[in-house]
């Protein structure tokens, strides 16, 4: 009797173990702060991020003005920088010779309506060409200079190196989605952790899939507890900003002064605000979708009333069910969150981290409506459709040279066809481009989601 009793205490142990175990996996995880570096002044990281150089390497700039004629300037700048689009920046090599690097406004910059926005996530890059950046025409340039210019060749030879080795894997299937994470991947195999060395063999296997993502507007960071859409970038938000030195950089102690500017940057990104919608809205319609919104959505996505609720949550795969390619691969190519944990970045008095989660932080959502397309892989074009996955188009195309915004659907005007067709076609059956998941808006009648729709304009 005895016996029977203790096991059938034990089962019940173990019964009600898994449950909390099992409910645990099951529910949002909210991300705690991380305290970040003070003092930070936005106007230096406003200077620093559009003139400075973060990235030391380029392309000498006589073969850059020759290969870009005459473009449209949005951002004018002075000095060296003049005439030079927006997403360059002009930086002088040890040897005095002036070099084009591409800054971070090649990915966090976007012209809407024929107005430069900082800070907006770029969905006009094009990582699906395979012309432009192969080692074909790198070679050719480098011939060029090796003959009739070698002082720009030296000044050159190590962004041609790198550009080489990284280009052939920075390939997507469609235009308009971004290649950074896998770039991150690339240049960590390529770099030693703690000294940043560059490794001409890579390091560690890079992984087979380039997974595509949008790129989220730097609105939103002052938010969040947790960068990526993973959530995953805790501890000093400055380290994961500075990233983008890996591309070019000889030896820490460069990335030393290039972090000595971190808190700037941080207090641009933070001080940067989400563009006003521009068209009408209709204010008592709005309304009703705010007390929908903070009925269905403000759980996960916060509430935008004065209070300015944002619960900074990380929703599991299996509530959010959109395409886990991009979460899962922390797990099935641990490597590179090693190589991370164990660099530089989480050396120092500031250290950063990476802390991997099987799901997607639930992103504030200020400005929404000029950040399409949606989810973190850009699969869905509006916000219509966001909310109403039955009206999810499985491939679908939008006009990159001539873009047209839908402002009553919030998103792209796009075409759906019946078959996969060239880049410019988001195809929504190829991995990591999956358009499932995110089910919330379906349980709303079509007036509730108009409303709703009519609320996200006024974030
Ligand atoms: C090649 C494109 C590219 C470049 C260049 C680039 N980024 Fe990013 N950035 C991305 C993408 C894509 C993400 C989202 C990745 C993810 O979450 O998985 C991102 C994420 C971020 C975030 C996190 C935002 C959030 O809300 O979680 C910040 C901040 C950021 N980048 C700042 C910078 C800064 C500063 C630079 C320049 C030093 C830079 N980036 C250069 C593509 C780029
Ligand atoms: C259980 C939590 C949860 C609820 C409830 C929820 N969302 Fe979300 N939402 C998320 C997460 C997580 C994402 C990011 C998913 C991804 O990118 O894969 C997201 C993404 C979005 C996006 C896309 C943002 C972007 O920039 O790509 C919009 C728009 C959105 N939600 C609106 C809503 C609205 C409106 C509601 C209410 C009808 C709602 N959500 C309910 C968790 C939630």
């Amino acid at each position: 009797m005895k016996k029977l009793l203790t096991l059938l205490i034990l089962i019940l142990l173990f019964f009600s173990y898994a449950f909390v175990t099992n409910r645990h996996s099951d529910e949002p995880v909210p991300i705690p702060p991380s305290p970040q570096r003070e003092g930070g002044n936005a106007r230096l990281g406003y200077d620093y991020l559009i003139n400075g150089d973060y990235v030391k390497g380029g392309i000498p700039e006589n073969i850059f003005r020759m290969g870009i004629g005459k473009p449209k300037i949005y951002l004018k700048r002075d000095d060296i920088n003049e005439g030079i689009p927006h997403d360059y920046t002009a930086v002088k090599a040890a040897n005095g010779e002036i070099l084009i690097a591409p800054n971070c406004l090649q990915c966090h910059a976007q012209v809407f309506d024929d107005k430069l926005y900082i800070g907006l996530g770029n969905s006009f890059a094009d990582f699906s060409d395979r012309e432009t950046l192969n080692n074909k025409n790198l070679e050719k340039a480098e011939k060029f200079l090796k003959t009739f210019a070698p002082k720009k060749y030296k000044a050159a030879a190590t962004f041609f190196e790198v550009a080489k080795t990284i280009g052939p894997y920075l390939y997507t299937e469609a235009k308009g989605v971004n290649a950074a994470d896998r770039l991150a991947a690339v240049l960590a195999a390529h770099r030693d952790p703690v000294t940043f060395k560059w490794i001409q063999e890579a390091s560690m296997p890079i992984p087979e899939a380039v997974i595509p993502t949008d790129v989220p507007a730097w609105w939103l960071l002052k938010k969040k507890n947790g960068m990526f859409y993973n959530g995953f970038g805790r501890g000093d938000f400055g380290k994961f900003l500075m990233a983008s030195n890996l591309l070019t950089v000889t030896d820490t102690s460069e990335s030393a002064a290039v972090d000595k500017h971190m808190p700037d940057v941080l207090a641009y990104i933070n001080s940067l605000q989400p563009p006003k919608y521009p068209g009408k809205i209709d204010f008592n319609k709005a309304e009703k979708g705010r007390i929908l919104f903070n009925d269905h959505c403000a759980e996960c996505h916060g509430s935008y009333d004065d209070e300015n609720f944002y619960p900074n949550l990380l929703i599991p795969q299996s509530i959010i069910q959109t395409d886990s390619l991009l979460n899962q691969s922390n797990y099935s190519n641990p490597q590179f969150v090693e190589w991370f944990n164990k660099s530089w970045f989480t050396a120092g008095d500031h250290p950063a981290r990476l802390e991997p989660f099987k799901g997607y932080i639930a992103p504030p959502l200020d400005g929404v409506w000029i950040t399409a397309p949606y989810l973190h892989n850009g699969s869905v074009p509006t916000i219509e459709t966001v909310l109403n996955s039955r009206l999810r188009p499985t491939y679908w195309a939008r006009n990159f040279d001539q873009p047209e915004y839908d402002y009553e659907k919030l998103g792209w005007k796009y075409r759906v066809l019946d078959q996969p067709g060239n880049n410019t076609t988001y195809n929504t059956r190829l991995p990591g481009y999956g358009n499932e998941g995110h089910y919330f808006g379906d349980q709303l009648s079509p007036e509730e989601r108009m409303a709703v729709i009519e609320y996200l304009k006024t974030l």
